[in-house]
């Protein structure tokens, strides 16, 4: 151990036998640890079997871009079982089948630039073993220098630009791998309908009644006490056997009745409530997280994600948290038989911002 004491027995004269491991020093300061260690140097160099026999670097070289050109074939295996097995519907099987054989294309895509590039490191490249001492990160001339020659020492141990064929089907290989994501991306969005259209519009239209989430029962405007919150969904989603989820994640309503004095309503949403009850969209304009949490004797809404507040009593506007927009809310009347429906669809687009939202 070094110690500050230059009169303690600790420290020692630079011994002659770790000169070649400790840095040079000025003399008559420098306090060198009696415990270094010996440097054990590099292993003795083995040759590998590529840099003694000239037909087992060809072979090398041969099953290096081989690999190469399986994963440029993986990428276009994987785009050709994305149209191939399209996932149609609610069938399992079909999204079974899809994500095994787009899987399978991604992986042999995958693999073969990654073992390819190993196998071409550890059978090709110059098989050198360096020492790099640590440096101050800094850019002085000779040090660019140093750098440029680095590349061009590495470019000319690895074969980058001598062995043409290897580097171009590596180059082909990392271009036509991100293919497939492009197009599962484009699998995202609706495949024969305007998205616009899908996200601006829901199940509610005129005369469609309020009916509890998940039965399905319509609820008539005398069951909704004031103080009381329904989850609801519109008339015919619980039956429905195709898309009803993506229904159901447009068109949920939370609906909330009020002692009417305390609703401060627009002239314009005036007709909008009936008797107090309003019903607005339970899709949180932040990024689409259910609002669920009424307290009754602030009026507010909570939005667990990330905790955005609406105001109920005030058109569900903003009072709280990252959401910019208010809920939008849904024009509700009563029928001739006491059932609260609604008067037509949101006059808004419901969820978060989008980039065509009017
Ligand atoms: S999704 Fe509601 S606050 Fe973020």
């Amino acid at each position: 151990m070094a110690q500050d004491d230059h009169s303690g027995s600790e420290i020692a004269a630079a011994d002659s036998s770790h000169a070649a491991n400790v840095p040079a020093v000025k003399t008559g300061t420098a306090l060198i640890p009696t415990d270094a260690f010996e440097n054990p140097g590099f292993p003795p160099h083995r040759p590998r079997v590529t840099d003694e026999d000239p037909a087992k670097e060809k072979r090398a070289q041969r099953t290096v871009y081989t690999l190469f050109y399986l994963s440029i074939l993986g990428s276009v295996w994987a785009i050709a079982a994305y149209m191939l097995f399209p996932m149609e519907g609610n069938n399992v099987g079909d999204v079974r089948l899809n994500n095994m054989f787009v899987g399978l294309g991604a992986t042999l895509a995958l693999l073969g630039i990654g073992f390819g590039a190993v196998h071409w490191a550890k059978s090709l490249m110059a098989d050198v073993e360096l020492a790099d001492e640590r440096h101050p990160i800094g850019g002085n001339p000779v040090a660019r220098e140093g750098a440029i020659q680095v590349f061009q020492d590495a470019d000319r141990e690895s074969g980058f630009s001598r062995r043409s064929v290897i580097r171009n089907s590596l180059i082909g290989a990392l271009l036509v791998f991100p293919l497939p994501a492009v197009v599962l991306f484009r699998g995202l969005a609706p495949q024969d309908e305007n998205p616009v259209e899908l996200l601006s519009h829901t199940m509610w239209k005129q005369g469609t009644r309020l009916t509890l989430d998940p039965s399905g029962v319509p609820i008539k405007a005398s069951d909704v006490t004031i103080g009381s919150a329904f989850h609801v969904i519109p008339e015919g989603l619980a039956e429905m056997h195709h898309g009803r989820l993506e229904e159901k994640a447009k068109a949920a309503v939370l609906l909330m009745r009020l002692n009417p004095e305390e609703l401060n309503e627009t002239e314009e949403r005036a007709s909008w409530s009936y008797d107090g009850i309003v019903a607005y969209s339970k899709i949180c304009t932040h990024v689409g997280c259910p609002v669920a949490l009424y307290e009754q004797h602030t009026h507010h809404l909570l939005c667990p994600c990330h905790q955005s507040q609406f105001d109920v009593a005030n058109h569900c506007e903003v009072i709280f948290g990252p959401a910019a927009r208010p809920l939008p809310q849904l024009p509700i009347a009563v029928d001739d038989e006491g059932y609260l429906v609604a008067q037509s669809d949101f006059t808004e687009p419901v969820g978060p911002s989008f980039w065509e939202r009017n």
